[in-house]
């Protein structure tokens, strides 16, 4: 039996802009986590998936070619077919999941990059961080439509991310313990759905738009730098600007404002939604003083769960990569 896992996931700012080539940060989120376990099957049986929380039992004997791929059933015939291995594998994979689903928080990514890491390891190969962040990206392709690629890369290489579309990637690490409160509105988030929305309101106002992700890249520079050399006063007044541009870019909702309303009150440094938005999650940088009256707050203005997440600064050396997603251009291609 083989067990491996994958962390959830933020995006601390550049959000959306990051889609249109703009820089944006990511961070992974460790307490929770998607887990799959791969063992053998019977004779005969073929590869079956079982999603346990979901209540979902797939059989990749039984693939339909009319039907499109579930996102299990490709993560699997991706990994396989990489591998050099037939699909006719006896196998038994089960997945579980902690991360709430559709709520920004990489939910999709993380189980297909357990999934991955579990079924390469069943064979014992130990795939490379970049070998299993294009694997999923092929896999958000089918989530997403159109992704930038930043959930499967912070996710497989479980470190703060900046991310550039196409040109380069870069971990890195903080200069202090950051402190992070991630508040679900207990509504989805589909992906899919805002950023074309998002697609559409550029196609109808584009040179607003360009200068939203451009004012939204900027953010994503200053961030890291302010990350990375411990100034949390600067991440969250740069976070409030970001939630400040979503708001322009019609992708909060009444309670994503409220939440980030109650925590800004409540003492937090900064706030902001996170993912896709109009649902989904926000989050708020939080210190040792105000963290508890923040997370209260949050829970009695509509929270249906707070998560309480700390980056500490390591060493060790950071990653500089080029970036597995498809270079960033801003025409129609990739919208
Ligand atoms: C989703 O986590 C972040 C978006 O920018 C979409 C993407 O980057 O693919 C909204």
């Amino acid at each position: 039996m083989t067990v491996a896992c994958a962390p959830g996931k933020i995006i601390l700012v550049g959000e959306h802009a990051v889609v249109y080539g703009r820089p944006a940060v990511a961070l992974p989120v460790n307490q929770v986590r998607a887990e799959a376990t791969v063992e053998d099957g019977e004779e005969g049986q073929g590869v079956i998936v079982v999603a346990a929380d979901l209540d979902l039992t797939l059989s990749l004997k039984q693939l339909d070619p009319d039907r499109a791929l579930h996102p299990l059933e490709m993560t699997v015939v991706g990994v396989l077919e990489h591998l050099g291995l037939s699909l006719e594998q006896n196998l038994t994979i089960t997945v579980r999941s902690t991360i709430p689903i559709a709520r920004g928080l990489g939910s999709g990514a993380a189980v297909s990059t357990a999934v991955t890491r579990a079924v390469a390891q069943h064979f014992a190969v130990e795939l490379t961080s970049e070998g299993v962040s294009s694997l999923v990206f092929e896999v958000e392709r089918l989530h997403h439509g159109t992704p930038s690629g930043i959930d499967n890369t912070v996710i497989a290489y479980e470190r703060p991310v900046y991310f550039l579309r196409g040109e380069r990637l870069e971990t890195f690490h903080v200069g202090c313990a950051v402190t992070l409160l991630i508040g679900d509105t207990g509504t989805a988030s589909p992906t899919k759905d805002v950023v074309g929305a998002v697609r559409q309101a550029r196609q109808r106002d584009r040179e607003r738009h360009e200068d939203l992700f451009d004012r939204v890249g900027a953010i994503a520079v200053e961030v890291r730098q302010a990350m990375e050399s411990g100034d949390l006063g600067t991440v969250g007044l740069m976070m409030d600007e970001n939630h400040r541009l979503l708001q322009e870019m019609d992708v909060s909702s009444p309670l994503l404002d409220s939440l980030v309303e109650v925590a800004k009150r409540r003492g937090a440094l900064g706030a902001k939604l996170s993912g896709a938005g109009r649902g989904g999650s926000m989050i708020a940088l939080v210190s040792a003083e105000t963290r508890d009256g923040v997370q209260r707050a949050l829970a009695s203005a509509g929270a249906e769960c707070v998560i309480h997440t700390e980056i500490l600064p390591e060493t060790g050396p950071t990653l500089c990569l080029a970036s597995s997603a498809a270079p960033a251009k801003t025409d129609d291609w990739m919208i």
